[in-house]
C-alpha cells in the first residue's frame, strides 16, 4: 500500500502526504492501536515517500466541525519549533494553514538557555579535531542558521498578521516536558511539530528514552500519549530531504520560495497539492 501511495504522490507532484496515526483515541482518553497495518504502512511512507510527510493523530479534528462567528470552520493551531529541517517544514505548513480566515496560529519557539549542554559540542572523540567531530558541529551550525533566518522571515512577513509568537527558555528535556505540560491545551485543537529526524538537541534530550512510537519523534509522541490527558490533534511533519535521484519533488531550503510552494495549493498549477488517505 505504501507504493501505491508514494507512486500517487510522485505522479501527482504531491508536496505532502498526510496519513493517519495508527492509533486513535478512546472514550476513556487512552490511546488505542485502532489499525496495527497502518503502522507499517506509515513506517514505511516516511521512508519512501518522494514528499514530505505528515502523520495525523486525530482527536476529534475531522469528526467535528468547530464554527466560529460568521458560521467559519474555526481552528486554534500551534506549533511547537525547536528547530532543525522538520520542524522548518511544520512551520511553513502551519504558515500556509494560517493564510485560511478560520485558523489562528500561536508559534512557541523553544530556545536553549545559557545552561543548556549542546550535545553537538561535547568533544567525544578521541582527536577532538577530528573531520568526523568537525562535520557534526557545521551540520548543527548550518542548521542553527536556517533556523534564524525562517524565523526572522516568517516574523518580518507575517508582521501585520493576527499571528501570536510566545518564546520559550528552556535548558533540557525536562524544562520541556514541564512546559509542554503548562501549555493550556484547551486553547488549541492542533499542535503542529516537526519530528526532528537528525536533530540533536539539548532540549528534546532524554525524551525519547521512553519513546513508544519513534515515527512520530520525541515531541509527537509525547503530545501522542495517553498520560498526555488531551484533546487537542497533532500533526507530525518530517520534510523531505531529496533521494539523490532528483526524482522526488524537492523543497528549496529558502523559507519563502518553501512557503511559496505550499501557496500554489489553490493555484491551477498542480505543482504542489495535498494526498489523504484514511
Ligand atoms: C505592515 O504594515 C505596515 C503599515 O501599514 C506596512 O508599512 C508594512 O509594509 C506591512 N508589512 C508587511 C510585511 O506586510
Amino acid at each position: 500500500m505504501h507504493e501505491d501511495i508514494c507512486n500517487l504522490a510522485k505522479d501527482k507532484h504531491v508536496a505532502f502526504i498526510i496519513i493517519p496515526f495508527h492509533k486513535q483515541q478512546t472514550v476513556d482518553g487512552e490511546m488505542q492501536v485502532a489499525n496495527a497495518a497502518f503502522r507499517s504502512i506509515n513506517q514505511n511512507v516516511l521512508a519512501n515517500a518522494p514528499c514530505s510527510v505528515g502523520i495525523l493523530v486525530d482527536r476529534g479534528l475531522t469528526g467535528s466541525t468547530h464554527l466560529g462567528a460568521s458560521n467559519q470552520v474555526s481552528h486554534q493551531v500551534a506549533v511547537l519549533f525547536f528547530g532543525g529541517a522538520d520542524d522548518r517544514e511544520a512551520l511553513s505548513y502551519a504558515w500556509r494553514m494560517s493564510e485560511h480566515p478560520g485558523i489562528s496560529l500561536t508559534v512557541m519557539r523553544f530556545i536553549a538557555g545559557n545552561n543548556a549542554i549542546d550535545p553537538t559540542r561535547v568533544e567525544t572523540s578521541a582527536e577532538p579535531n577530528s573531520p568526523t567531530t568537525l562535520t557534526v558541529v557545521t551540520d548543527s551550525d548550518r542548521d542553527k542558521q536556517l533556523d534564524e533566518n525562517y524565523i526572522k522571515e516568517f516574523r518580518a512577513r507575517t508582521v501585520n498578521d493576527s499571528i501570536i509568537y510566545k518564546e520559550k527558555v528552556v535548558n533540557n528535556g525536562e524544562d520541556t516536558m514541564a512546559a509542554i505540560r503548562s501549555i493550556d491545551n484547551t486553547l488549541y485543537d492542533l499542535f503542529i511539530v516537526g519530528r526532528g529526524q537528525g536533530m540533536v538537541s539539548p532540549l528534546t534530550a532524554g525524551l525519547t528514552d521512553w519513546s513508544e512510537c519513534p515515527e512520530l519523534g520525541a515531541i509527537g509522541d509525547l503530545l501522542a500519549s495517553s498520560d498526555f490527558a488531551a484533546t487537542m490533534s497533532v500533526l507530525v511533519v518530517q520534510q523531505y530531504l531529496g533521494n539523490g535521484h532528483g526524482d522526488g519533488l524537492e523543497m528549496p531550503n529558502n523559507p519563502i520560495q518553501h512557503h511559496e510552494q505550499y501557496s500554489n495549493f489553490s493555484s491551477p498549477r498542480p505543482r504542489a497539492q495535498a494526498l489523504f488517505y484514511e
